[in-house]
């Protein structure tokens, strides 16, 4: 008897940058798991029969990027605490007949800032930006016990709206600052290495600059925080966590970080 191979994707649109299946087939055969793992771009109008693939088996189980962590929700049979409290998901598996969504990002996050040794207990954190990720990194950020999150993004509405989740935020205008100890962006401003036209002149130095996006592993945002004397952090560590996370969900190992990771994401 042959045993079918299992099938994994990650969807979304666009999907080309996706760095997830080098990761995800480099950790499968290092584990001898019989699976491959794919991307796949969509449509929102595919969303539910792609879904529906997965309840069916003919799929073992997907990531979810940008711009349906949301999307995917009505279609999904029950959430994770997580997912349910961020109303975001990044991964999907299929257990004991029924589709569960879980949102690893979080612990992506987490385990990230945990790396950096960096204390957040009573901080101000700024994010820029409120699309797709955002709710995952302010569920962390509360979970770590800052003092305040504040949010500030171009559409101030989006800003406004995850105040529905997440009841303690605060939010300003776009090309406003305040002052904080860390700073978040989570823009898309920096894939293609624009400039964050903001002014953090008054800010002083030692802030923690973190910028989502790795690739380019130094943003310019990354690259003027780090002339002025702040520590800077890029996305490359959540990205890799959130995609362990998924894996020991799926196959039920924990797959190693080596440097060899490093390496292979670095090779694009
Ligand atoms: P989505 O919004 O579909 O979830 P995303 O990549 O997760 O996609 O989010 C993009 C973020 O970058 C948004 O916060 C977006 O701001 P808007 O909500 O106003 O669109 C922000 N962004 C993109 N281009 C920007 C720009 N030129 N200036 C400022 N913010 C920008």
């Amino acid at each position: 008897m042959t045993t079918k191979i299992k099938k994994y994707f990650v969807i979304g649109n666009p999907i080309d940058h996706s760095l997830s299946p080098k990761l995800q087939n480099y950790w499968l055969k290092e584990n001898n798991i019989n699976a491959l793992y794919d991307k796949i771009k969509l449509n929102e109008d595919d969303l539910e029969n792609f879904i529906k693939d997965i309840k069916q088996q003919k799929i073992t189980g997907c990531n979810v990027t940008v711009p349906f962590k949301q999307a995917v929700i009505p279609f999904i049979d029950k959430l994770s605490p997580e997912a349910l409290q961020t109303h975001s998901v990044n991964t999907i598996i299929f257990n004991d007949g029924s589709l569960v969504g879980h949102n690893t990002d979080i612990a992506g996050f987490t385990k990230a800032i945990q790396r950096l040794d960096y204390n957040l207990r009573g901080k101000k954190v700024l994010i820029l930006g409120a699309g797709g990720v955002v709710p995952s990194i302010i569920f962390a950020l509360n979970k770590m016990g800052v003092h305040q999150i504040i949010v500030s993004n171009r559409t101030r509405q989006k800003a406004e709206n995850l105040k529905n989740l997440f009841k303690n935020l605060k939010t300003i205008e776009w090309g406003n600052i305040e002052y904080f100890d860390m700073i978040i962006n989570a823009t898309s401003l920096g894939l293609n290495n624009e400039n964050i036209n903001l002014d953090f002149s008054n800010i002083g130095k030692d802030k923690l600059f973190y910028d989502v996006i790795y690739n380019p592993a130094e943003t310019n945002f990354l690259k003027n925080a780090k002339k002025n004397g702040n520590l800077i952090e890029n996305g490359k560590l959540m990205f890799v966590y959130q995609a362990l996370e998924a894996f020991k969900l799926w196959h039920e190992v924990e797959p190693k970080i080596s440097n060899e990771i490093f390496k292979l994401l670095e090779n694009d």
